[in-house]
């Protein structure tokens, strides 16, 4: 119903922690390269996936080659720096949302492409340091799915 665009994501139990979000709540999952491990990663491999949960990921040499492929209707970028909080859009199916990686978060080059409302942050108190990569790719998903009614 939506999918989740990871930019150059880094570690791997992340990654894996977020194959299974996406699997338990069907979404694509798409990774674009440069990635921090290979797939067959022995920590990746430990988050313990089951054949299916591999189902809905594809990889992608760049953000534009997988845009292509799949038009979402809308790309909302989540970042620190956005000013619209993930819960204020109304979500449609096939939306995308784009994080960027752990230690660097979204490129400022590619948010300036974004319009502000499509820019979304995750509440958080001030001064502290961001979300872990896997809990606000779970926040912002289930938020979304929460307005589908949790339908399948
Ligand atoms: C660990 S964070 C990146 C840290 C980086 N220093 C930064 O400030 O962007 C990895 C990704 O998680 C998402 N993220 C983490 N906290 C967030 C928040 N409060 N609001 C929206 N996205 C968040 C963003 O997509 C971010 O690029």
């Amino acid at each position: 119903m939506f999918h989740c665009i990871l930019y150059q994501p880094e570690i791997p139990p992340n990654t894996g922690n977020i194959i299974r979000l996406c699997a338990n709540t069907n979404v694509q999952l798409h990774l674009i390269h440069p990635l921090g491990f290979t797939l067959d990663d022995k920590k990746l491999k430990r988050a313990g996936l089951d054949y299916h949960e591999w189902a809905s990921v594809q990889e992608y040499q760049t953000l534009t080659a997988c845009l292509e492929k799949i038009q979402p209707p809308r790309l909302f970028a989540c970042s620190t720096k956005g000013k619209y909080s993930y819960t204020d859009p109304s979500y449609q199916p096939g939306d995308g949302f784009l994080f960027g990686p752990e230690t660097r978060g979204l490129p400022a080059s590619l948010l300036e492409e974004f319009a502000s409302e499509r820019i979304l942050r995750i509440p958080m108190i001030p001064g502290n340091r961001s979300l872990n990569l896997s809990n606000a790719v779970a926040v912002v998903i289930y938020e979304a799915w929460r307005q589908m009614g949790f339908q399948i």
